[in-house]
């Protein structure tokens, strides 16, 4: 699984944490379930934009890929995120392996050398056929400028001669784009017809050059869609990278924001299955962060950066951040607002008073009633049930739901069920009334077996929140003994796992933070 790999040229900001957090918790995930899992994200290093950039700053574009490849890397470390590897397109590895794919579609003849005139986003280094640039009225829709009409001696991708094989691909396999609603205006897109398109540039040099025609460098889409290959070594059957990670590729998902979509669903399936190589089983787009009501533009200066998200982070915890991110974000088809309000709500009534209050009220009775020490919940060998309140089960169904909204990417309907596990803990306390019971010597049993079920229910939800929390719930698992890291997922997510005796500390993992 993957992420876009960003652009060198800007600072990193909510949009690429974002997507990489989303990868950060599906890979959490999936490493949890046991699945053999590799997470890749990194920098896309060439190209006019990075070459201009560097000129304005006085650096060479080398000097400018180093400087903000480094941010990227850094922030891929504050945002403890667990990717396996992080790709930079300037590295060797990779650039021998791009050379070495487009020679085979040389080769092949999917790639030929020929003039091209069209309509060219500078920006975006992006050609729009005359249907798109119509509708967007000759104006790109990212940088507001004109488009211009170009004409370039060019290195063309037969992209043309993929037409009905990328019809039938969107066809068999109506899950190869999610959302539904962006797979439909790909299809429609492509339901136009498809050109060839320019896969080289000649108005610059800040690229990786043409096999044998060094006056062309690779157009920088190309170079960048090849990362999700090169990292796993596929251009160099010979290298240890591709005896290591060979078997990685078909990706499962790669994430992207909805602006990059077309690349992705249209042109890198065609490259590929040029290639003769798998496509990735889903290109998952998601929409994008707003702030306030308004779109987020460098022209307006409100992006959220890097410093705006150190703040929450410091004022509310990590986990709180990507909690928020994760399940108030615009995964699916439409944009999200970013709220300082909204963020205060969620982190009050989900973490403080939900998770945080739960695990510390369970925690605490278990301390005041049995001495911090776990009781059993059965009495003369048998488990003592409360009427509604079938926690094996409960805990089962919770868990099936939450793998299968893991497995599809409904990351927000996954995590949905450990947290309706929790509320559904403090409506079987406030139904139970332990510290009611508690009081008479005889209920002893039942306010054992009513903590028990609780505590278990609490650490198997606590298992599913784990990818999306991980320091939070470490913190709780080391105060109720459990190591999260012994046991497979079975083993971890069936009733019974905290052991009878086992002595647990109060928590407080989410303090109340004012306004
Ligand atoms: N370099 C290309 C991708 C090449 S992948 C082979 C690129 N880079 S980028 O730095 O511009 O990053 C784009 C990604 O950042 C988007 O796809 C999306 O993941 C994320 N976002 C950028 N702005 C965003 C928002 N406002 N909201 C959410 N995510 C957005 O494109």
């Amino acid at each position: 699984m993957s992420t876009p790999i960003y652009y060198a040229n800007d600072r990193p900001h909510i949009g690429h944490v974002y997507t990489t957090t989303l990868c950060d918790v599906y890979a959490r995930s999936m490493r949890a379930i046991g699945h053999d899992t590799f997470f890749l994200t990194g920098t896309d290093e060439h190209g006019l934009k990075v070459e201009q950039s560097a000129t304005e700053q006085g650096l060479t574009p080398q000097e400018l890929a180093d400087r903000n490849s480094e941010e990227f890397q850094t922030i891929m470390s504050t945002f403890e995120m667990t990717n396996d590897d992080f790709l930079r397109t300037t590295d060797p590895r990779h650039k021998k392996q791009v050379q070495a794919f487009v020679t085979k579609l040389l080769e092949k003849g999917d790639i030929y050398l020929g003039t091209f005139e069209g309509w060219y986003d500078e920006g975006q280094e992006e050609y729009h056929t005359e249907t798109s640039a119509r509708d967007l009225d000759y104006t790109s829709s990212i940088s507001g400028k004109p488009l211009v009409r170009a004409t370039e001696k060019n290195y063309y991708f037969k992209l043309s001669a993929y037409q009905d094989c990328l019809e039938k691909l969107f066809e068999s396999n109506p899950k190869f784009v999610l959302p539904q609603s962006r797979k439909n205006e790909v299809l429609g897109r492509l339901r136009e017809g498809l050109q060839d398109v320019p896969i080289s540039r000649t108005n610059f040099s800040w690229g990786i050059p043409m096999p044998d025609d060094s006056e062309h460098v690779i157009y920088v889409w190309i170079d960048a869609l090849f990362n999700y290959i090169t990292a796993l070594g596929l251009g160099d059957p010979e290298s240890t990278e591709f005896a290591e990670r060979s078997d990685f590729w078909p990706a499962s998902y790669h994430i992207i924001g909805k602006e990059i979509l077309w690349f992705h669903s249209v042109i890198w399936p065609a490259v590929l299955t040029a290639l003769d190589l798998p496509l990735p089983h889903c290109i998952y787009a998601h929409s994008f962060w707003i702030r306030e009501g308004r779109k987020m533009s460098k022209s307006m200066g409100n992006f959220i950066d890097l410093e705006t998200i150190e703040s929450y982070v410091n004022k509310y915890c990590l986990d709180a951040w990507r909690y928020y991110l994760v399940t108030q974000g615009p995964l699916g088809a439409s944009d999200a607002d970013f709220v300082s309000d909204k963020f205060q709500d969620i982190y009050t009534s989900h973490l403080v008073n939900t998770v945080g209050n739960c695990t510390s009220r369970v925690t605490a009775m278990i301390g005041k009633y049995f001495g911090g020490v776990v009781p059993s919940e059965s009495q003369d060998g048998e488990r003592l049930v409360f009427d509604g309140f079938d926690w094996p089960e409960k805990c089962k169904n919770a868990t099936e739901g939450w793998v299968a909204g893991m497995e599809s990417f409904s990351l927000v309907a996954a995590f949905e069920a450990p947290m309706a596990l929790i509320r559904d803990i403090d409506l079987f306390i406030n139904d139970t009334a332990p510290f009611k019971l508690a009081k008479e010597e005889t209920n002893q049993p039942q306010v054992a077996a009513i903590l028990y079920q609780c505590i278990e229910s609490l650490r198997i939800a606590s298992m599913m929140l784990t990818p999306l929390l991980p320091n939070k719930m470490n913190e709780f698992h080391h105060a109720i003994g459990v190591d999260s890291n012994q046991g497979s997922f079975e083993e971890l997510l069936s009733w019974g796992g905290i052991q009878e005796g086992t002595t647990i500390t109060k928590v407080a993992l989410f303090p109340r933070v004012d306004q």
